[in-house]
């Protein structure tokens, strides 16, 4: 324990918030996850986000792809994806783009939203108010969260427009673009920081990097205890952003899907560089293959 709020998330916090798959279940009962991500140069970040999805338990995982992406690019993602198309070319955030965009969301009960999706959207604050309307839960990350806090008011409007829950999940430099201070302010004032920004808000926020901070819009503040510096390298936190989108999808509260799905990603990283990699050679796609030991760790 931190302080009088603050906990440090150890296994049986993580075991008692597992949710058990009951043995009648059907794809339906876990869920359909929407990934908006990508761009030309970083359709593998959506790739990881998509995977991630399904690797935390997704009933369905639909990937929201430009008229423009070539069919090569949509091989080259796991063959369990659900592609689906809307208007224009990629970076184009038109009427019409937006009008498919907003018919694509309507199929899904969760959103993944900003991996390696470029800052187009900046130009279309049409764009930005449509999501934050989406009448459905949304995991926010990356590039999606620069666009926010680039946003004529830093984002404040955006937060107000959403109704529903909301986990974003930035890095400490993205974290500094939202609430305006520098990076090493930020990094010093962790909790205090992440805190008062989910209260004003409303949301759940992940503040990432080696003890990974989840502030709520309630008291308690929790820091991660797992992961190591094999995380350290592009493609996690796409990762993350999936694992968490797939935990809502399946039935996870948010509050457990951020504690969970933090707690998983860190723990499969210890399980592969103590195993087949290491710190130096983890890539994000390895942890692929720890979230099953990850999982039945605490199940
Ligand atoms: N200990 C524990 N966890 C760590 C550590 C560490 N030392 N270092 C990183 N992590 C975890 C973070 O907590 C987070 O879950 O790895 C993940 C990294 O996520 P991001 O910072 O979002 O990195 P990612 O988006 O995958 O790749 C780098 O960030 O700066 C941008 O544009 C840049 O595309 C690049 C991207
Ligand atoms: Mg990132």
């Amino acid at each position: 324990r931190h302080g009088a709020h603050h906990f440090l998330v150890t296994e049986q916090d993580i075991a008692k918030r597992y949710r058990r798959r009951p043995q009648d279940s059907h794809k339906g009962s876990f869920g359909r996850v929407g990934v908006l991500a990508g761009s030309p140069g970083m359709y593998g970040a959506a790739r990881l986000a998509v995977e991630g999805a399904y690797r935390a338990g997704a009933g369905l995982v639909y990937y929201f792809a430009p008229e423009d992406l070539s069919d090569t690019w949509v091989s080259g993602f796991p063959v369990e994806a659900v592609v689906k198309r809307y208007a224009g070319r990629a970076g184009v955030w038109n009427v019409d783009a937006i009008a498919s965009l907003l018919a694509l969301f309507a199929q899904v009960d969760v959103g993944v939203i900003g991996p390696g999706m470029g800052r187009s959207m900046q130009d279309s604050p049409e764009a930005l108010l449509a999501l934050a309307q989406l009448p459905i839960p949304l995991v926010l990350d990356a590039d999606f969260l620069q666009v926010v806090a680039a946003s004529e008011d830093g984002g404040v409007t955006f937060f107000e427009h959403r109704k529903h829950l909301t986990i974003i999940t930035p890095h400490p430099k993205e974290f500094a673009q939202l609430i305006k201070r520098p990076t090493s302010v930020v990094q010093e004032n962790r909790l205090l920081y992440a805190k008062e920004y989910a209260v004003k808000t409303q949301t759940i926020v992940v503040l990432k990097g080696a003890g990974t901070v989840i502030a709520t819009p309630e008291p308690a503040v929790w820091i991660n205890s797992t992961g190591n510096s094999g995380l350290a390298t592009g493609g996690t936190g796409d990762v993350l952003a999936g694992l968490l989108g797939g935990l809502l999808a399946s039935g996870y509260g948010a509050e457990s899907a951020a504690l969970v799905g933090v707690y998983v990603h860190g723990k499969a990283a210890e399980l592969a560089c103590t195993t087949q990699y290491s710190q130096e050679s983890l890539v994000a796609s390895d942890l692929f293959a720890w979230f099953g030991t990850a999982f039945r760790q605490i199940s």
